[in-house]
């Protein structure tokens, strides 16, 4: 069946037929067809165009169809072009020809298709976010588990400070909550519904956008009907949204692979999120840290690709926006595997605190807390910077840590460097020392962790 055909004298030809067809990707949006027909018929109704009985047995109609395609019972055929056609051609045998043909009125498959596939976001996007609610979940209860662990804060992927554990691990929280603030400001914008704007120039019949709007759960309606049916800045800015949350996502899942390594010896992974080799007996390998790299690439892929879909189109619609919809669903089934497996991962590592605090001071991690030591006994940063650079030197030259430089040794350096300077050599002195709001002491990343968490609770 097709929703056209009056002006051909003869059917498409196959090849055109089968480059034209969307239903084995569209159909998803079937439920949301319904519930906007549902919607469509009710202010056909308040326009006049159906009576009462008319519109009870639209909806009676409609119900059945509801229920036969949640059972299987009805599904498209390689016919039906897209959803909208196998629908109204499920309507029609519900509803007889006479009935079901009023259904269109009013209504394109242009301002059909735009709000559904709104529709269908929206709930996609709340999926998504839970899923991430999980990833942050794991890692605030890491973080929670690890109160007082250290590990070798790094920049460059060099040995830098020594950082709490707990302070890393919520950074990553930290961007994931903003994925989380990005998908809400995102629906705010995307809750306006185009249905009602018609092919492009609206509807002559006297029907209700508004209405049509509320009833599918949109606080409001489009202002523009052109806008409405040519625009998908909202499908792209979810999938910026997602693949963002993919590359915050790559960051965790690189680190995990790193160090998980033997050189690293950083952590374990639970036997449930590893693999292992079909030829090497040993091997326990990060496949879900790879696949969350590797994801990354493809949710940036889909953003890239609808960006170059939609760029130059004119104004309003063109058939390559049924391109639109494919990058989409893939970005959320690739999510949708992807959040509950990297949750699972971080939720049952093992990390060995041990190893993290001897790596910690290793490197001169605690050159900089000797510069700020002698910072606070008056000495300029600048030459305080290269008495702990001579530290670092002389003990480098000798095989040994800062701490174990002699009191005339440090004397030697800088008349500052009194034998007291050891009181910040050590990891625990120089984390405590970083007690600003943000900094890495433990009452601070305390405070930090639980204006996350009280943040998550209002999302
Ligand atoms: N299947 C199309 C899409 O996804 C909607 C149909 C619009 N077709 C048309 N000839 N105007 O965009």
């Amino acid at each position: 069946m097709k929703l056209w055909g009056g002006r051909f004298s003869a059917g498409p030809a196959e090849a055109m037929a089968a480059l034209s067809a969307s239903t084995h990707f569209d159909w998803r949006l079937a439920p949301y067809d319904i519930a906007g027909s549902r919607a469509h018929a009710r202010v056909l109704h308040r326009a006049g165009l159906l009576t009462d009985t008319e519109l009870a047995d639209m909806l009676a109609a409609l119900d059945r169809l509801a229920e036969d395609v949640e059972s299987g019972a009805f599904t498209p055929t390689v016919a039906d072009e897209d959803v909208h056609t196998a629908l109204e051609r499920g309507l029609l045998e519900r509803a007889g020809e006479e009935l079901g043909g009023k259904l269109r009125a009013g209504r394109s498959r242009n301002d059909q298709v735009a709000t559904l596939f709104r529709m269908w976001l929206r709930d996609a996007a709340r999926r998504v976010a839970s899923g991430t609610l999980d990833v942050i979940e794991a890692l605030v209860a890491q973080a929670e588990r690890h109160p007082d662990a250290v590990l070798p804060g790094r920049t460059h992927l060099q040995h830098a400070q020594p950082v709490l554990l707990a302070h890393h691990l919520l950074a990553h929280a930290q961007a994931l909550v903003r994925d989380l603030g990005r998908l809400r400001d995102w629906d705010a914008r995307a809750a306006e519904s185009p249905y009602g704007s018609g092919a492009l120039a609206g509807s002559s019949l006297g029907l209700d956008p508004e209405a049509v709007a509320h009833e599918l759960g949109f606080p409001t309606s489009v202002d523009n009907s052109i806008d409405g049916t040519a625009s998908r800045d909202f499908a792209a800015e979810f999938c910026f949204a997602v693949a963002m949350l993919g590359v915050n996502l790559s960051r965790i899942a690189e680190e995990v692979i790193i160090w998980n390594t033997a050189e690293f010896g950083y952590v374990t992974l639970d036997d449930a999120w590893a693999t292992g080799s079909s030829i090497m007996p040993q091997k326990k390998n990060p496949d879900v840290a790879e696949l969350t790299r590797g994801k990354a690439g493809r949710l940036i892929g889909n953003l890239t690709g609808l960006l170059a879909t939609l760029k130059a189109q004119p104004l309003a619609y063109n058939r390559d926006l049924q391109e639109d919809k494919e990058p989409v669903f893939d970005s959320v089934e690739q999510l949708e595997l992807l959040l509950p497996a990297i949750a699972g991962m971080i939720a049952t590592l093992t990390f060995h605190t041990d190893r993290l605090a001897e790596l910690a001071p290793a490197g001169f991690t605690l050159a900089t807390d000797i510069a700020e030591w002698l910072v606070r006994r008056g000495v300029p940063f600048r030459r305080a910077h290269e008495a702990a650079g001579e530290c670092v030197r002389v003990a480098e030259g000798r095989g040994v840590g800062l701490e174990e430089l002699t009191d005339e040794e440090f004397a030697a350096i800088h008349p500052a460097l009194t034998s007291e300077v050891r009181s910040v050599l050590t990891v625990q002195g120089s984390v405590a020392s970083r007690d600003a709001r943000g900094g890495t002491a433990p009452n601070r990343v305390a405070e930090q962790r639980e204006r996350l968490v009280a943040r998550l609770a209002e999302l």
